[in-house]
């Protein structure tokens, strides 16, 4: 499908979707939102994609932020009555197949709650990260003080909130932000590798594992652990289960069915 502000291609298993507004630091505006949510849409319809990767064009960002050139046009009463920013929230809360943020630069604002979104973070050295609202006289809209706080906790969540000071990708991976920093030239490479390796898994497992760690910030440790135990049990129900056990003994690679 052709789109304006952003790129969206399947290679092989895996659906790499591209912000490409380079020009605005890849800001996020209406349109980045509605092409996003239909790019996720088709990702997760599709049988033959079982992850994929969201990055930023260009060198600089993966995106600076929510675009503040849209949000300046909007009278206050049009950011409540359109409901600002549910959008968002709503986009990849359905979506239940795995995916990575590949962060190459800013990650700001919004910028920074689209890559909490993601599953995990794979960031680049020059990656910074932050949630700068509070300069422009608003706060976080897309998630950003829960799912910071609940990523770093909340003396480094306040700090950047109330600071609105930026932290390079080291910080980030030593405060839990971040899964993995790679030098810069090697960023796509790392984070397609880890995307095939999970789109080369069983991938009802991998949605139920995905599912169960999502849960984990939803649930009392009690509940988490029997919703756990259950889906286990499930698990065991499956093709790909007798197929990846009956592999392992006799020492050769698994052929998933998907079921
Ligand atoms: N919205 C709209 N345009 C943006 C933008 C944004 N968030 N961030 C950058 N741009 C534009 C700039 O206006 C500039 O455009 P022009 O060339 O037309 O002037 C272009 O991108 C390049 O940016 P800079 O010249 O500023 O680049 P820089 O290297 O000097 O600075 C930066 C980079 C520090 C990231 C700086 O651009 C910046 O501070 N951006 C804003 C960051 C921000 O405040 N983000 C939060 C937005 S609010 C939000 O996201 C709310 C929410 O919770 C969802």
């Amino acid at each position: 499908m052709a789109y304006e502000t952003i790129t969206s291609e399947a290679r092989g298993a895996v659906t790499l979707i591209t912000l490409n507004r380079p020009e605005a630091l890849n800001a996020l505006n209406t349109t980045v939102l509605r092409e996003l949510q239909e790019a996720f849409a088709a990702f997760e319809a599709d049988d033959s994609q079982h992850c994929a990767v969201v990055t930023g064009s260009g060198d600089k960002a993966f995106a600076a932020g929510a675009d503040i050139k849209e949000m300046v046009e909007k009278e206050p009463a049009d950011f409540f009555l359109e409901d600002f920013f549910s959008g968002w929230n709503d986009m990849t809360a359905k979506i239940r197949k795995p995916w990575i943020a590949a962060v190459n630069g800013f990650a700001l604002g919004g910028g920074c709650e689209v890559a909490m979104m993601a599953d995990f973070i794979i960031a680049s050295e020059n990656a910074k990260f932050g949630q700068p609202e509070i300069k422009l006289g608003v706060a976080p809209g897309m998630g950003g003080s829960q799912r910071l706080t609940r990523a770093v906790g909340k003396a480094k969540a306040m700090d950047l909130c109330l600071t609105g000071r930026m932290m390079d990708a080291e910080e980030a991976e030593r405060a839990g932000l971040v899964a993995r920093v790679v030098p810069h030239d090697q960023l796509m490479d790392e984070a397609m590798k880890a995307a095939e390796t999970i789109a080369g898994m069983p991938p009802m497992a991998a949605m139920i594992n995905k599912e169960l760690v999502d849960a984990s910030f939803e649930t009392t440790l009690q509940q988490g652990m029997l919703h756990e135990r259950r889906l286990f049990q499930i698990l065991t129900a499956t093709q790909d289960k007798a197929e990846g056990m009956q592999a392992f003994v006799e020492k050769r690679a698994a052929n998933w069915k998907g079921r």
